[in-house]
């Protein structure tokens, strides 16, 4: 099976395409063999799983596929981040702080000895208040509790912040002008699905931020191909050496997976 010829041929497929992959919480669980099927099918680089629910609970789902994808494929992943969509109405689990929802997120991803980048999704199809000074509190909230784990757990723990989002919710969420966020969290993950693989076309900048980090440029895709119903985004990035340093990683150097992927 291992002929030179299927090796170089699944080289090519991961060199010319760069699908990196976003999965939406789903309910769907990969596991470590379906993500080298991915791999494989798509060579993306970078990952991301989103970890809390807008009903309200963090996303099991999300935590475990964030492991198996660690697992599973190791250093083959570049970058790896997980994503929380606050709860703003009905929560689930009571929690209607921003503070007491990024806790539950962290205290879950300390628990699976994760560590790394959280990006909140800001996303105006959610029952956000219309008062915009309620919601940058609830927003900046969020972020500050992220970024003080590092001295909370006197350094045990580190969390960097992100947003998704894109003009129009922003806009309609907090206002466009509102940049304090930005200082907070100065990775934007840009939302627009143009299925341009750039981090510009159709860009003008907002709330703080001169350009994206990462732009998601296609998504809601429903995917069968390794394990059933899947939905995926896809995004891009160029900025790999920025992202490396907050990459989501098991904390003790001893579980990390170092194992590179295997071909087939
Ligand atoms: C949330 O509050 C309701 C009403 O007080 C209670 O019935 C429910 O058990 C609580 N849920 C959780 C997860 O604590
Ligand atoms: C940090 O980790 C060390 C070693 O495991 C532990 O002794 C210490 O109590 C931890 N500190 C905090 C604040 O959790």
């Amino acid at each position: 099976m291992k002929s030179p010829y299927i090796f170089v041929m699944i080289l090519l497929c991961v060199c010319s395409t760069h699908a990196d992959l976003g999965l939406e919480s789903s309910g769907v669980v990969i596991n470590e063999r379906q993500f080298e099927c991915l791999y494989n099918k798509y060579g993306f680089d970078n990952l991301m799983t989103s970890v809390y629910d807008p009903a309200g609970f963090v996303d099991e789902t999300g935590i475990t596929n964030i492991n198996n994808a660690i697992d599973g494929l190791g250093d083959g992943l570049k970058f790896r981040t997980v994503s929380m969509t606050p709860c703003l109405a009905n929560c689930q689990n009571n929690l209607t702080s921003g503070v007491d929802q990024a806790n539950a997120v962290i205290n879950r991803l300390n628990k699976a000895d994760i560590v790394g980048m959280i990006y909140v999704k800001i996303d105006k199809s959610q029952p956000w208040s219309s008062n915009q000074q309620q919601n940058q509190k609830f927003i900046i909230d969020i972020l500050s509790t992220i970024l003080l784990v590092l001295d909370s757990t006197g350094g045990n723990y580190t969390y960097y912040p992100g947003i998704i989002t894109n003009y129009n919710s922003w806009s309609s969420v907090v206002g466009a002008k509102f940049t304090e966020a930005s200082y907070l969290a100065s990775s934007l993950w840009w939302v627009n699905w143009n299925g341009k693989q750039d981090l510009t076309t159709g860009f003008t900048p907002f709330g703080g931020w001169s350009q994206p980090m990462v732009h998601q440029y296609a998504g809601n895709i429903i995917n069968n191909d390794c394990a059933t119903g899947i939905n995926f985004n896809y995004f891009y990035t160029s900025s790999d050496n920025f992202l490396a340093n907050k990459n989501i990683k098991k904390r003790k150097k001893e579980h990390y997976a170092t194992k590179t992927h295997q071909k087939q």
